[in-house]
Protein backbone atom coordinates (compact mmCIF):
# COMPACT_ATOMS: atom_id res chain seq x y z
CA UNK A 1 0.00 0.00 0.00
CA UNK A 2 2.54 2.39 1.12
CA UNK A 3 3.79 1.88 -2.52
CA UNK A 4 0.66 2.85 -4.44
CA UNK A 5 0.51 6.15 -2.15
CA UNK A 6 4.05 6.82 -3.29
CA UNK A 7 2.98 6.08 -6.91
CA UNK A 8 -0.50 8.39 -6.07
CA UNK A 9 1.45 11.36 -5.53
CA UNK A 10 3.59 10.94 -8.24
CA UNK A 11 0.73 10.43 -10.07
CA UNK A 12 -0.55 14.37 -9.25
CA UNK A 13 2.89 15.53 -9.38
CA UNK A 14 3.00 15.38 -12.81
CA UNK A 15 -0.84 15.82 -13.94
CA UNK A 16 -0.87 18.68 -16.48
CA UNK A 17 -2.08 21.40 -14.91
CA UNK A 18 -5.44 21.18 -17.53
CA UNK A 19 -6.54 18.26 -15.95
CA UNK A 20 -5.76 19.40 -12.17
CA UNK A 21 -7.65 22.56 -13.32
CA UNK A 22 -10.53 20.05 -14.61
CA UNK A 23 -11.01 18.45 -11.87
CA UNK A 24 -11.01 21.57 -9.70
CA UNK A 25 -14.25 22.89 -12.04
CA UNK A 26 -16.17 19.91 -11.86
CA UNK A 27 -15.46 20.26 -7.74
CA UNK A 28 -17.04 23.73 -8.34
CA UNK A 29 -19.75 22.87 -10.76
CA UNK A 30 -20.60 20.55 -7.62
CA UNK A 31 -20.18 22.69 -4.40
CA UNK A 32 -22.23 25.13 -5.98
CA UNK A 33 -24.13 26.26 -3.03
CA UNK A 34 -23.38 23.67 -0.08
CA UNK A 35 -22.46 23.38 2.98
CA UNK A 36 -19.07 22.67 4.96
CA UNK A 37 -18.66 21.62 8.47
CA UNK A 38 -14.83 21.15 9.94
CA UNK A 39 -14.48 20.04 13.55
CA UNK A 40 -11.07 20.68 14.88
CA UNK A 41 -8.50 18.21 17.34
CA UNK A 42 -5.05 19.23 18.47
CA UNK A 43 -3.09 21.89 18.37
CA UNK A 44 -3.09 25.43 17.56
CA UNK A 45 -1.66 24.09 14.07
CA UNK A 46 -4.62 22.42 13.32
CA UNK A 47 -6.81 25.41 13.92
CA UNK A 48 -4.79 27.21 11.45
CA UNK A 49 -4.99 24.06 9.00
CA UNK A 50 -8.74 24.09 9.20
CA UNK A 51 -8.96 27.96 8.47
CA UNK A 52 -7.09 27.29 5.13
CA UNK A 53 -8.76 24.21 4.45
CA UNK A 54 -11.95 26.72 4.24
CA UNK A 55 -9.65 29.04 2.24
CA UNK A 56 -9.19 26.33 -0.36
CA UNK A 57 -12.58 25.41 -0.18
CA UNK A 58 -14.63 28.50 -0.15
CA UNK A 59 -13.77 29.58 -4.05
CA UNK A 60 -15.50 26.23 -5.06
CA UNK A 61 -18.63 27.55 -3.04
CA UNK A 62 -18.76 25.73 -0.19
CA UNK A 63 -20.06 27.82 2.71
CA UNK A 64 -18.90 26.86 6.47
CA UNK A 65 -21.81 26.20 8.47
CA UNK A 66 -21.54 25.31 12.57
CA UNK A 67 -23.44 22.13 12.64
CA UNK A 68 -22.18 18.91 10.74
CA UNK A 69 -26.26 17.49 10.84
CA UNK A 70 -26.75 18.17 6.78
CA UNK A 71 -23.44 19.14 6.01
CA UNK A 72 -22.96 18.46 2.23
CA UNK A 73 -18.54 18.11 3.32
CA UNK A 74 -17.68 17.35 6.84
CA UNK A 75 -13.68 17.90 7.68
CA UNK A 76 -12.28 16.19 10.65
CA UNK A 77 -9.32 17.25 11.36
CA UNK A 78 -8.01 15.46 13.81
CA UNK A 79 -4.92 14.60 16.55
CA UNK A 80 -2.98 11.75 17.33
CA UNK A 81 -0.84 12.87 20.27
CA UNK A 82 -2.52 10.80 22.64
CA UNK A 83 -4.71 7.67 22.65
CA UNK A 84 -8.13 9.42 23.42
CA UNK A 85 -7.56 11.78 21.09
CA UNK A 86 -7.45 9.09 18.62
CA UNK A 87 -10.37 7.13 19.99
CA UNK A 88 -12.24 9.99 19.07
CA UNK A 89 -12.27 10.63 15.74
CA UNK A 90 -14.18 6.87 15.28
CA UNK A 91 -16.60 7.35 17.63
CA UNK A 92 -17.32 10.96 15.89
CA UNK A 93 -17.28 8.97 12.18
CA UNK A 94 -20.45 6.76 13.55
CA UNK A 95 -22.18 9.73 14.81
CA UNK A 96 -21.51 11.44 11.04
CA UNK A 97 -22.55 8.09 9.44
CA UNK A 98 -25.68 8.25 11.22
CA UNK A 99 -26.27 11.90 9.34
CA UNK A 100 -25.36 10.86 6.22
CA UNK A 101 -27.70 7.55 5.94
CA UNK A 102 -30.53 10.17 6.89
CA UNK A 103 -29.30 12.55 4.25
CA UNK A 104 -29.37 9.64 1.99
CA UNK A 105 -32.45 9.08 2.37
CA UNK A 106 -33.64 12.18 1.41
CA UNK A 107 -31.54 12.39 -1.47
CA UNK A 108 -29.00 13.94 -0.54
CA UNK A 109 -24.55 13.17 -0.44
CA UNK A 110 -22.46 14.20 2.99
CA UNK A 111 -18.99 13.04 1.86
CA UNK A 112 -16.91 12.86 4.70
CA UNK A 113 -12.95 13.72 4.66
CA UNK A 114 -10.32 12.65 7.65
CA UNK A 115 -7.91 15.31 7.72
CA UNK A 116 -4.82 15.99 10.40
CA UNK A 117 -2.65 13.55 12.11
CA UNK A 118 -4.87 10.59 13.01
CA UNK A 119 -5.35 10.77 8.43
CA UNK A 120 -1.90 10.80 8.21
CA UNK A 121 -0.94 8.07 10.82
CA UNK A 122 -3.87 5.67 10.22
CA UNK A 123 -5.23 6.79 7.22
CA UNK A 124 -5.25 2.88 5.36
CA UNK A 125 -6.85 1.57 8.49
CA UNK A 126 -9.48 4.48 8.57
CA UNK A 127 -10.84 3.87 4.78
CA UNK A 128 -10.74 -0.50 5.86
CA UNK A 129 -12.62 0.11 9.12
CA UNK A 130 -14.94 2.79 8.47
CA UNK A 131 -16.94 2.97 5.17
CA UNK A 132 -18.68 6.00 5.58
CA UNK A 133 -15.69 7.62 5.23
CA UNK A 134 -15.27 9.14 1.45
CA UNK A 135 -11.66 10.75 1.57
CA UNK A 136 -8.44 10.81 3.50
CA UNK A 137 -6.18 13.58 3.96
CA UNK A 138 -3.00 14.12 5.73
CA UNK A 139 -1.42 17.53 6.89
CA UNK A 140 0.67 18.35 3.61
CA UNK A 141 -2.15 17.37 1.20
CA UNK A 142 -4.75 20.18 1.82
CA UNK A 143 -4.06 21.75 -1.49
CA UNK A 144 -5.08 18.42 -2.97
CA UNK A 145 -8.29 18.90 -1.48
CA UNK A 146 -10.72 20.29 -4.18
CA UNK A 147 -9.16 17.15 -6.52
CA UNK A 148 -9.68 14.60 -3.87
CA UNK A 149 -13.73 15.63 -3.45
CA UNK A 150 -14.24 15.19 -7.35
CA UNK A 151 -12.59 11.57 -6.98
CA UNK A 152 -14.90 11.07 -4.64
CA UNK A 153 -17.93 12.54 -6.38
CA UNK A 154 -16.95 10.12 -9.00
CA UNK A 155 -16.48 7.41 -6.61
CA UNK A 156 -13.45 6.57 -9.03
CA UNK A 157 -9.59 7.31 -8.56
CA UNK A 158 -7.61 6.74 -4.81
CA UNK A 159 -9.04 8.60 -2.14
CA UNK A 160 -6.46 8.33 0.28
CA UNK A 161 -3.21 11.23 -0.11
CA UNK A 162 -0.77 11.49 2.67
CA UNK A 163 2.43 11.68 0.92
CA UNK A 164 4.95 14.80 2.57
CA UNK A 165 5.20 18.04 -0.03
CA UNK A 166 5.54 20.41 2.92
CA UNK A 167 7.04 22.69 0.35
CA UNK A 168 4.45 22.26 -2.45
CA UNK A 169 1.45 22.66 0.03
CA UNK A 170 2.89 26.23 1.47
CA UNK A 171 2.93 27.73 -2.02
CA UNK A 172 0.23 25.89 -3.54
CA UNK A 173 -2.10 27.41 -0.83
CA UNK A 174 -4.12 30.87 -1.68
CA UNK A 175 -2.74 33.63 0.02
CA UNK A 176 -6.29 35.38 0.40
CA UNK A 177 -7.31 34.43 3.86
CA UNK A 178 -10.44 35.39 5.82
CA UNK A 179 -9.26 36.17 9.30
CA UNK A 180 -12.11 35.64 11.88
CA UNK A 181 -10.90 38.72 14.33
CA UNK A 182 -8.22 40.75 15.11
CA UNK A 183 -6.17 38.15 16.46
CA UNK A 184 -4.68 35.35 13.98
CA UNK A 185 -2.03 32.40 13.50
CA UNK A 186 0.38 32.37 10.90
CA UNK A 187 2.13 28.95 10.27
CA UNK A 188 5.89 29.38 9.68
CA UNK A 189 7.37 26.12 10.21
CA UNK A 190 5.93 22.32 10.48
CA UNK A 191 7.02 19.39 11.20
CA UNK A 192 9.42 18.15 14.18
CA UNK A 193 13.26 15.98 13.91
CA UNK A 194 13.66 16.57 17.62
CA UNK A 195 12.48 12.52 18.15
CA UNK A 196 11.24 12.95 21.81
CA UNK A 197 10.63 8.96 22.51
CA UNK A 198 7.09 9.61 23.68
CA UNK A 199 5.98 11.75 20.61
CA UNK A 200 3.86 10.98 17.03
CA UNK A 201 4.95 14.23 15.40
CA UNK A 202 7.53 13.47 13.76
CA UNK A 203 5.95 10.61 11.95
CA UNK A 204 2.70 12.72 11.37
CA UNK A 205 3.91 15.91 10.37
CA UNK A 206 7.25 15.08 8.90
CA UNK A 207 10.44 16.36 9.07
CA UNK A 208 11.25 19.97 10.15
CA UNK A 209 10.24 22.48 6.96
CA UNK A 210 11.04 26.16 7.58
CA UNK A 211 8.47 28.40 5.01
CA UNK A 212 10.27 31.15 3.05
CA UNK A 213 10.20 35.15 4.53
CA UNK A 214 8.64 36.05 1.76
CA UNK A 215 5.60 33.84 1.78
CA UNK A 216 4.80 34.39 5.46
CA UNK A 217 5.30 38.70 4.95
CA UNK A 218 2.81 38.64 2.55
CA UNK A 219 0.27 36.53 4.50
CA UNK A 220 1.03 38.52 7.82
CA UNK A 221 0.54 41.64 5.20
CA UNK A 222 -3.09 40.18 4.03
CA UNK A 223 -3.87 39.78 7.42
CA UNK A 224 -2.98 42.83 8.57
CA UNK A 225 -4.95 44.26 5.91
CA UNK A 226 -7.67 42.92 6.78
CA UNK A 227 -7.93 44.46 10.75
CA UNK A 228 -5.45 41.67 12.16
CA UNK A 229 -3.75 43.13 14.89
CA UNK A 230 -2.25 40.40 16.85
CA UNK A 231 -0.83 37.16 15.05
CA UNK A 232 0.79 34.22 16.73
CA UNK A 233 3.46 32.34 14.60
CA UNK A 234 3.13 28.49 14.57
CA UNK A 235 5.29 25.55 14.13
CA UNK A 236 5.92 22.27 15.96
CA UNK A 237 9.28 23.44 17.27
CA UNK A 238 9.00 27.12 16.25
CA UNK A 239 12.38 28.15 17.63
CA UNK A 240 13.80 26.60 15.24
CA UNK A 241 12.72 28.46 12.40
CA UNK A 242 15.18 28.61 9.30
CA UNK A 243 13.66 29.79 6.46
CA UNK A 244 14.88 31.41 3.05
CA UNK A 245 14.63 34.87 2.72
CA UNK A 246 16.36 38.53 1.23
CA UNK A 247 20.26 38.38 2.51
CA UNK A 248 20.15 39.93 5.87
CA UNK A 249 23.34 39.71 8.22
CA UNK A 250 25.55 38.25 5.45
CA UNK A 251 22.90 35.16 4.95
CA UNK A 252 19.85 34.17 3.05
CA UNK A 253 18.15 32.32 6.19
CA UNK A 254 16.43 33.84 8.56
CA UNK A 255 16.00 32.87 12.21
CA UNK A 256 12.71 33.20 13.88
CA UNK A 257 14.23 36.15 15.80
CA UNK A 258 14.94 37.90 12.44
CA UNK A 259 11.21 37.19 11.20
CA UNK A 260 9.53 38.56 14.66
CA UNK A 261 11.95 41.99 14.30
CA UNK A 262 10.83 42.62 10.49
CA UNK A 263 7.10 41.49 10.88
CA UNK A 264 6.86 44.05 13.62
CA UNK A 265 7.38 46.85 11.34
CA UNK A 266 4.63 45.87 9.40
CA UNK A 267 1.77 48.65 10.08
CA UNK A 268 -1.30 47.30 11.87
CA UNK A 269 0.54 44.43 13.66
CA UNK A 270 0.66 45.39 16.98
CA UNK A 271 1.36 42.13 19.19
CA UNK A 272 3.42 38.97 17.77
CA UNK A 273 3.36 35.68 19.96
CA UNK A 274 4.79 32.26 19.00
CA UNK A 275 4.39 28.90 19.66
CA UNK A 276 5.40 26.16 20.52
CA UNK A 277 9.34 26.20 21.06
CA UNK A 278 11.82 23.85 22.34
CA UNK A 279 14.26 24.30 25.07
CA UNK A 280 17.15 23.66 22.73
CA UNK A 281 16.36 26.31 20.05
CA UNK A 282 15.99 29.18 22.80
CA UNK A 283 18.66 30.96 20.86
CA UNK A 284 20.31 34.61 22.23
CA UNK A 285 18.81 36.50 19.65
CA UNK A 286 15.27 35.55 20.13
CA UNK A 287 15.86 35.75 23.84
CA UNK A 288 17.29 39.33 23.33
CA UNK A 289 14.54 40.44 20.89
CA UNK A 290 11.93 39.45 24.35
CA UNK A 291 14.02 42.74 25.47
CA UNK A 292 13.95 44.70 21.75
CA UNK A 293 10.83 44.38 20.17
CA UNK A 294 8.01 45.70 22.36
CA UNK A 295 5.53 44.40 20.02
CA UNK A 296 6.45 40.59 20.89
CA UNK A 297 4.45 39.82 23.77
CA UNK A 298 5.57 38.92 27.46
CA UNK A 299 4.47 35.55 26.90
CA UNK A 300 6.63 32.38 26.46
CA UNK A 301 5.35 28.54 26.19
CA UNK A 302 8.49 26.66 26.23
CA UNK A 303 7.40 22.99 27.39
CA UNK A 304 10.20 21.21 30.00
CA UNK A 305 8.33 17.44 30.26
CA UNK A 306 9.88 16.57 33.04
CA UNK A 307 12.18 17.74 36.19
CA UNK A 308 14.32 14.69 36.37
CA UNK A 309 16.96 15.07 34.26
CA UNK A 310 17.16 11.11 34.53
CA UNK A 311 13.59 11.14 32.91
CA UNK A 312 14.56 14.07 30.17
CA UNK A 313 17.30 11.75 29.01
CA UNK A 314 15.00 9.05 28.44
CA UNK A 315 12.21 11.05 26.74
CA UNK A 316 15.62 11.89 24.54
CA UNK A 317 14.88 16.15 25.08
CA UNK A 318 18.44 16.55 24.99
CA UNK A 319 18.37 19.27 27.49
CA UNK A 320 18.56 19.36 31.59
CA UNK A 321 16.85 20.96 33.94
CA UNK A 322 20.02 23.18 34.87
CA UNK A 323 20.40 24.49 30.77
CA UNK A 324 16.43 24.69 30.97
CA UNK A 325 16.34 26.69 34.02
CA UNK A 326 19.62 28.94 32.58
CA UNK A 327 17.84 29.93 29.28
CA UNK A 328 14.47 31.32 31.79
CA UNK A 329 16.57 32.96 33.59
CA UNK A 330 18.12 34.61 30.45
CA UNK A 331 14.92 35.22 29.38
CA UNK A 332 13.54 36.79 32.68
CA UNK A 333 16.90 38.89 32.31
CA UNK A 334 15.72 40.27 28.98
CA UNK A 335 11.98 40.52 29.97
CA UNK A 336 11.42 40.90 33.55
CA UNK A 337 7.86 40.51 33.51
CA UNK A 338 7.66 37.61 31.04
CA UNK A 339 4.48 35.21 31.67
CA UNK A 340 5.92 31.22 31.48
CA UNK A 341 4.24 28.25 30.43
CA UNK A 342 5.31 24.91 29.84
CA UNK A 343 3.54 20.98 28.77
CA UNK A 344 4.35 18.59 31.53
CA UNK A 345 3.93 14.61 31.34
CA UNK A 346 3.57 12.75 34.67
CA UNK A 347 3.68 8.99 34.28
CA UNK A 348 6.54 8.46 31.83
CA UNK A 349 8.04 4.54 31.68
CA UNK A 350 10.70 4.96 34.81
CA UNK A 351 9.07 7.74 36.56
CA UNK A 352 9.86 6.94 40.41
CA UNK A 353 8.05 9.30 43.31
CA UNK A 354 11.42 10.76 43.38
CA UNK A 355 11.73 11.61 39.80
CA UNK A 356 8.11 13.09 40.10
CA UNK A 357 8.92 15.11 43.10
CA UNK A 358 12.10 16.47 40.79
CA UNK A 359 9.77 17.59 38.81
CA UNK A 360 7.34 19.47 41.50
CA UNK A 361 10.03 20.94 42.45
CA UNK A 362 10.88 22.51 39.03
CA UNK A 363 7.70 24.14 39.29
CA UNK A 364 7.63 25.60 42.46
CA UNK A 365 11.29 26.96 41.49
CA UNK A 366 9.68 28.44 38.11
CA UNK A 367 6.20 30.03 38.82
CA UNK A 368 4.58 29.22 36.10
CA UNK A 369 1.82 31.68 34.91
CA UNK A 370 -0.25 28.90 33.53
CA UNK A 371 1.07 24.80 31.87
CA UNK A 372 -0.57 22.00 30.50
CA UNK A 373 0.20 19.07 32.21
CA UNK A 374 -0.90 15.47 30.77
CA UNK A 375 -0.82 11.65 31.78
CA UNK A 376 1.76 9.77 29.75
CA UNK A 377 -0.13 8.01 26.85
CA UNK A 378 1.50 5.01 24.92
CA UNK A 379 1.69 5.48 21.11
CA UNK A 380 2.27 2.67 19.43
CA UNK A 381 5.35 2.67 17.11
CA UNK A 382 7.34 5.40 19.65
CA UNK A 383 10.27 4.28 21.43
CA UNK A 384 8.21 5.15 24.62
CA UNK A 385 5.74 2.44 23.96
CA UNK A 386 8.22 -0.34 24.72
CA UNK A 387 10.02 1.13 27.24
CA UNK A 388 10.13 -0.89 30.70
CA UNK A 389 9.03 0.37 33.78
CA UNK A 390 5.61 1.59 32.67
CA UNK A 391 3.64 3.32 35.62
CA UNK A 392 0.49 2.12 37.05
CA UNK A 393 -2.53 4.27 35.67
CA UNK A 394 -3.64 5.01 39.25
CA UNK A 395 0.00 6.20 40.12
CA UNK A 396 -0.40 8.59 37.25
CA UNK A 397 -3.64 9.64 38.01
CA UNK A 398 -2.71 10.73 41.13
CA UNK A 399 0.65 12.73 40.08
CA UNK A 400 -1.39 14.26 37.26
CA UNK A 401 -3.80 15.70 39.84
CA UNK A 402 -0.57 17.08 42.44
CA UNK A 403 0.79 18.67 39.86
CA UNK A 404 -2.39 19.93 38.38
CA UNK A 405 -3.11 21.63 41.87
CA UNK A 406 0.37 23.21 41.90
CA UNK A 407 -0.21 24.93 38.54
CA UNK A 408 -3.46 25.98 39.29
CA UNK A 409 -2.02 27.64 43.03
CA UNK A 410 0.46 29.21 40.50
CA UNK A 411 -2.56 30.85 38.05
CA UNK A 412 -4.09 31.90 40.04
CA UNK A 413 -0.80 33.68 41.61
CA UNK A 414 -0.45 35.12 38.35
CA UNK A 415 -3.58 36.20 37.94
CA UNK A 416 -3.97 37.83 41.39
CA UNK A 417 -0.62 39.73 40.43
CA UNK A 418 -2.21 42.16 37.73
CA UNK A 419 -4.75 43.46 40.01
CA UNK A 420 -4.36 47.34 39.98
CA UNK A 421 -2.60 47.56 37.29
CA UNK A 422 -2.57 49.24 33.89
CA UNK A 423 -1.98 47.79 30.11
CA UNK A 424 -3.28 47.50 27.08
CA UNK A 425 -5.99 44.95 26.24
CA UNK A 426 -6.66 43.79 22.81
CA UNK A 427 -10.31 43.04 22.47
CA UNK A 428 -11.54 39.79 20.28
CA UNK A 429 -15.81 39.64 21.10
CA UNK A 430 -18.27 40.27 23.45
CA UNK A 431 -18.47 38.45 26.69
CA UNK A 432 -20.60 36.78 28.13
CA UNK A 433 -22.79 38.88 29.82
CA UNK A 434 -24.76 41.80 28.69
CA UNK A 435 -22.77 45.03 27.96
CA UNK A 436 -19.04 42.77 28.15
CA UNK A 437 -16.44 43.11 25.90
CA UNK A 438 -13.44 40.00 25.88
CA UNK A 439 -10.14 40.59 25.21
CA UNK A 440 -6.65 39.55 25.63
CA UNK A 441 -3.60 40.79 27.65
CA UNK A 442 0.21 40.78 26.95
CA UNK A 443 0.01 37.87 28.82
CA UNK A 444 -2.26 35.93 27.38
CA UNK A 445 -5.00 35.87 30.03
CA UNK A 446 -8.63 36.78 29.21
CA UNK A 447 -10.18 40.27 30.56
CA UNK A 448 -13.71 40.94 30.44
CA UNK A 449 -15.03 45.09 30.92
CA UNK A 450 -18.01 46.22 30.64
CA UNK A 451 -17.50 48.61 27.15
CA UNK A 452 -18.93 48.87 23.80
CA UNK A 453 -18.62 46.43 20.90
CA UNK A 454 -16.97 49.33 18.79
CA UNK A 455 -13.42 48.75 20.42
CA UNK A 456 -13.68 44.92 19.41
CA UNK A 457 -10.43 44.64 16.89
CA UNK A 458 -8.96 46.90 18.88
CA UNK A 459 -6.45 48.08 21.48
CA UNK A 460 -7.31 50.00 24.74
CA UNK A 461 -6.08 50.51 28.20
CA UNK A 462 -7.77 48.73 31.16
CA UNK A 463 -7.29 49.16 34.66
CA UNK A 464 -7.75 45.28 36.69
CA UNK A 465 -10.29 45.08 39.19
CA UNK A 466 -10.18 42.04 40.25
CA UNK A 467 -9.70 38.08 39.46
CA UNK A 468 -11.68 34.88 38.19
CA UNK A 469 -10.31 31.39 38.33
CA UNK A 470 -9.18 32.06 34.89
CA UNK A 471 -9.64 35.88 33.61
CA UNK A 472 -9.09 38.87 34.84
CA UNK A 473 -11.97 41.74 35.11
CA UNK A 474 -10.97 45.71 34.67
CA UNK A 475 -11.99 48.65 33.88
CA UNK A 476 -11.70 51.01 30.49
CA UNK A 477 -8.95 53.72 31.26
CA UNK A 478 -10.28 56.90 29.80
CA UNK A 479 -7.66 59.33 28.37
CA UNK A 480 -8.34 62.71 29.23
N1 LIG B 1 6.16 20.53 19.71
C1 LIG B 1 5.73 20.83 20.98
C2 LIG B 1 4.53 20.07 21.51
C3 LIG B 1 3.96 18.94 20.80
S1 LIG B 1 2.70 18.02 21.50
C4 LIG B 1 6.89 20.67 21.92
O1 LIG B 1 7.83 20.00 21.67
O2 LIG B 1 6.79 21.23 22.96
C5 LIG B 1 2.09 18.92 22.87
C6 LIG B 1 2.35 18.26 24.16
O3 LIG B 1 1.70 17.02 24.25
C7 LIG B 1 3.80 17.94 24.44
O4 LIG B 1 4.52 19.04 24.86
C8 LIG B 1 3.68 16.87 25.50
O5 LIG B 1 3.65 17.44 26.78
C9 LIG B 1 2.35 16.22 25.20
N2 LIG B 1 2.51 14.88 24.67
C10 LIG B 1 3.11 14.51 23.51
N3 LIG B 1 3.10 13.16 23.38
C11 LIG B 1 2.50 12.68 24.49
C12 LIG B 1 2.22 11.36 24.97
N4 LIG B 1 2.56 10.28 24.29
N5 LIG B 1 1.57 11.24 26.16
C13 LIG B 1 1.22 12.33 26.86
N6 LIG B 1 1.48 13.58 26.48
C14 LIG B 1 2.11 13.76 25.31
FE1 LIG C 1 7.10 15.97 19.84
FE2 LIG C 1 9.43 16.43 21.00
FE3 LIG C 1 9.02 17.22 18.51
FE4 LIG C 1 7.78 18.45 20.50
S1 LIG C 1 9.98 18.40 20.16
S2 LIG C 1 6.87 17.78 18.58
S3 LIG C 1 7.38 16.79 21.93
S4 LIG C 1 9.09 15.13 19.20
FE1 LIG D 1 -2.15 16.59 17.59
FE2 LIG D 1 -0.96 16.59 15.29
FE3 LIG D 1 -1.08 18.80 16.69
S1 LIG D 1 -0.89 14.99 16.75
S2 LIG D 1 -1.07 18.06 18.77
S3 LIG D 1 -2.79 17.73 15.83
S4 LIG D 1 0.61 18.15 15.44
Amino acid sequence: MHEEAAHLSQDVLTRSPDVVAGATDAAQADAAGKTLFIQTYGCQMNVYDSERMADVLRPLGYRQVDRPDTANLVVLNTCHIREKATEKVYSEIGRLKAHKDVMAQKGDHMTIAIAGCVAQAEGEEIMRRAPAVDLVVGPQAYHKLPELIARAARASGERLETSFEAVEKFDALPTARAPEGPSAFLSVQEGCDKFCTFCVVPYTRGAEYSRNVDSIIAEARGLARQGVREITLLGQNVNAYHGQGPQLEGSNTWSLAQLVRHLAKIGGIERIRYTTSHPCDMGDDLIAAHGEVPELMPYLHLPVQSGSNKILKAMNRKHSVESYLETLAKVRQARPDIALASDFIVGFPGETEQDFEDTMELVRAVGYAGAFSFKYSRRPGTPAAEMYGQVDPEVADDRLQRLQALILDQQRAFNTSKVGQTFDVLFTGKGRNEGQILGRSPWLQSVHVQGPEALIGQLHRVRIIATASNSLTGELVISS
